[in-house]
């Protein structure tokens, strides 16, 4: 939730920090703002509105000329998105200038304790107080930025990333991390900041990522000074290469990310895949996997955390791993487990699912199993993200960067993760036959050329959308495999389109949901060859019987649901256990098309952000 961006060094800043505004949008996008200082003067505009709104009063109000600057694209937690509430915020003495990602949870109690002592506040916000706090111990310790810095963060109780500089020290940003994350860019006499490296990917290669409770001291002429907020110690920073591209984040000639992404999928299924299954010669391996093999075998049971998409492929996963390995699994909603006193054991093994790696619930919910003394095993895509770092091992996805606010490319590159470590520990355990094991690899190595079918039928998905654009509602069904796709479809429409969407398993549809079918109704059905096909055609029937109106997914091929429904996306046949992968393709698609038919902004839905680091 809100991106934050800061530079220094020998460039002007303003170019810089406004295109990596651009970049970080995805973050959070109800208020924007930028401060720049040319070692005299702090320039500050800042407006509620998109980075674009941003851009125009800029360009109207403030002179860009300076070397040091810092930028924030927000997603409100306290105060609403007005120009006052955006960021940055002064301290009131107007020396200090601060962004912030994050919450200070004890905000509340300090800002009375500051009032008390003459501060006044212009803003509802717990940034405002944090930068207030940080000038009041740097007046009454009489210290420098950093150690007040540190002693205020000492003081607050929170997430947060923050960047901060002085108007007495034209050469200094100072930075800290906890729980949002913070890279630092390092060029040559100049320095990066951002929530990602995407900020500054065309000037440096070179960044080190803060960890936990990490604050540093970005100096031009100096090394950046990283130590621990807790203690004091001095940490020596792991520089990381970094494997961004430019073209991995822009759209590549598509309208929307969302669409790039959607396309993308068979390029990255394979990515990750690729070196992990080797089909002809009957392997499955995932580095992180093959040293705790054993902890999977031997549980009790796996639970699966996670949030919004990434749950729903940990609810592909529960039927893929209970089929295949006949471990028990358990899937939790990361919000509901952290706070439900669970019964975790050490017997017991976690996979927490997470595109971003950072969402607060699923990393809160990974440190609670640990305090249990569970063994956690993360799937993310963000290379080095909190959830990657916190976990004991894991598999990345390897989509690459999904700047698009719905996930799409990020849950069939999970399920493939979560499918290929079924595989190994069924082989391991003995619970798969060789044949079926050997079928799996083979037809799992096929999915990308499958998805790249199902991404033919896009204009006739484009002529469905026509049709049901302006409806009000929508139903989605699926039983087994399928079920986890229909929620995944109601969520995909609902967040983009806003039209009201909800998922069932086919089957419950009559001990409730049936009442609402009348003419007026679409159903998406997705009725794939599969085990409960008969009992899918019959749940068609119910809904015809009813009026309502049917666009069924169905396996190419398909003569009996093509007669009943009304309209049919049709994908090549897979064996149940990988339909997922592909059935999930023509809902993303469904999705997509309505609400740009609608003119939202796809890409960036009202209310949503890409990575939710609150709670
Ligand atoms: C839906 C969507 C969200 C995320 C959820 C978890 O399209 O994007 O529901 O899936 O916020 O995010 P991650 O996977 O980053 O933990």
């Amino acid at each position: 939730m809100c991106g934050i961006v800061g530079y220094i060094g020998k460039r002007e800043a303003y170019p810089i920090i406004m295109n990596g505004l651009k970049r970080l949008e995805y973050r959070g996008y109800d208020s924007a703002g930028i401060a720049l200082y040319d070692g005299t003067g702090i320039q500050l505009a800042k407006t509620k509105g998109k980075v674009s709104d941003l851009e125009a009063r800029v360009e109207a109000e403030i002179k860009t000329d300076g070397k040091l600057g810092i930028g924030h694209t927000r997603w409100a937690t306290h105060g609403v998105p007005n120009d006052i509430n955006s960021h940055p915020h002064y301290s009131n003495s107007g020396n200090l200038v601060i962004i912030h990602n994050g919450i200070i949870e004890n905000y509340a109690s300090i800002k009375k304790e500051l009032e008390n002592r003459g501060y006044k506040f212009k803003s509802d916000t717990d940034t405002e107080v944090l930068v207030n706090l940080i000038e009041e111990v740097q007046k009454v310790e009489n210290v420098k930025l950093g150690k007040a810095v540190q002693i205020a963060l000492n003081q607050v109780v929170g997430a947060y990333a923050i960047a901060l500089f002085d108007r007495n020290k034209p050469d200094e940003i100072v930075v800290a991390k906890l729980g949002s994350p913070l890279a630092i860019g390092i060029g040559e006499d100049e320095f990066f900041v951002a929530s990602d490296a995407s900020p500054f990917i065309e000037f440096t290669n070179n960044a080190i990522y803060l960890e936990d409770e990490e604050m540093a001291i970005i100096r031009l002429g100096r090394e950046v000074k990283v130590r621990k907020i807790k203690g004091d110690m001095l940490v020596d920073p792991y520089i990381q290469e970094l494997q961004l591209n430019l073209e991995q984040i822009e759209k590549g000639g598509y309208d929307h990310f969302m669409l790039k992404e959607i396309f993308e999928q068979p390029s990255v299924i394979k990515d990750t895949y690729r070196g992990r299954l080797l089909a002809d010669q009957g392997i499955v391996k995932l580095g992180g996997l093959e040293d705790h093999i054993g902890k999977f075998i031997n549980a009790n049971r796996i639970i699966i955390v996670a949030c919004g998409t990434s749950w729903h492929a940990g609810l592909v996963a529960e039927y893929i791993f209970e089929d295949l390995t006949r471990i028990p699994v358990e899937v939790e909603y990361a919000s509901e487990f952290r706070y439900r006193n669970p019964i975790i054991s050490e017997k017991d093994v976690v996979i927490a699912i997470s595109q971003s790696g950072e969402t607060a619930d699923t990393l809160a919910a990974i440190k609670l199993a640990k305090q249990h003394g569970a063994f956690v095993y993360g799937v993310c895509n963000v290379v080095g993200s909190t959830i990657s770092r916190e976990t004991h091992s894991g598999t990345y996805t390897h989509a690459g960067p999904e700047i698009g606010v719905a996930s799409t490319k990020a849950f069939t590159t999970q399920v493939t993760v979560l499918t290929m470590m079924a595989l190994r520990i069924a082989k391991e355990k003995g619970t798969i036959s060789q044949r079926d094991f050997m079928l799996h690899l083979r037809e799992l190595e096929q999915i990308p050329a499958h998805v790249e079918e199902a991404l033919k039928s896009d204009d006739k998905i484009m002529e469905i959308a026509e049709v049901f654009k302006n409806a009000k509602n929508f139903l989605y069904l699926g039983r087994g495999y399928n079920f986890p796709v229909a929620l995944e479809g109601a969520l995909k429409l609902k967040e983009i389109s806003y039209i009201h969407a909800e998922g069932y398993p086919a089957a419950e549809m009559k001990h409730g949901p049936i009442a609402l079918i009348d003419e007026q109704m679409p159903v998406v059905v997705i009725a794939v060859n599969s085990n409960h096909y008969e009992k899918v055609v019959s749940n068609i029937e119910e809904i015809r019987a009813r009026q309502g109106v049917i666009i069924a997914v169905v396996t190419e091929g398909d003569t009996t649901v093509k007669q009943l429904a009304d309209y049919i996306m049709e994908v090549p046949k897979t064996p149940e256990t990988l339909s997922p992968l592909v059935t999930t393709i023509p809902l993303q698609l469904l999705s997509y098309h309505i609400a740009v038919m609608l003119g939202r902004n796809v890409d960036q839905p009202r209310n949503l952000a890409k990575s939710v680091t609150v709670e």
